[in-house]
């Protein structure tokens, strides 16, 4: 009964949320980086919902980490994640079939919005 309860109770707190003002999360950040992740091919690899599962993916020794994995979103910085994208995983101890993405090195709008989405992702 407990448990229905509980069930019951949470979309009643997701609509309340959903009207606040000041949200917490910035839902348009995510759906934007969203868009870059898929448009610049991250999907391929990091998988629809980034849990290491992309088509090419399958290839891939080792497989890129599932972004819902919490211990692992609380022991990296959003610096480091930042680092990881623009200059790849040899330049930081990591497979280097994570490619670099130096194109992002002037667009910080876009890179924050791909850390917001991969940020989204903590279960
Ligand atoms: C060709 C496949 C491939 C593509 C494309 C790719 N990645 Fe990766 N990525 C990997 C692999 C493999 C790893 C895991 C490296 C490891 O754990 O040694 C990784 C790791 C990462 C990490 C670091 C996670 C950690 O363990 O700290 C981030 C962040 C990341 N990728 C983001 C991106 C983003 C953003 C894009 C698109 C701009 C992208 N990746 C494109 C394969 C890919």
């Amino acid at each position: 009964m407990k448990k229905f309860a509980i069930l019951l109770a949470l979309p009643l707190i997701a609509v309340a949320c959903g009207g606040s003002d000041t949200p917490t999360v910035d839902t348009a950040a995510i759906q934007a980086g969203k868009a870059i992740f898929n448009s610049m091919g991250c999907v391929a690899c990091h998988g629809e919902t980034g849990m290491g599962d992309g088509a090419a993916a399958a290839a891939l020794n080792p497989k890129p980490r599932q972004y819902s994995d919490a211990t692992w979103q609380d022991s990296v910085t959003d610096e480091q994640i930042k680092k990881v994208i623009l200059e790849g995983g040899a330049a930081n101890g990591l497979s280097p079939l994570m490619p670099p993405n130096p194109g992002l090195k002037d667009k910080a709008d876009d890179l924050d919005k791909v850390v917001t989405y991969i940020r989204s992702l903590k279960k």
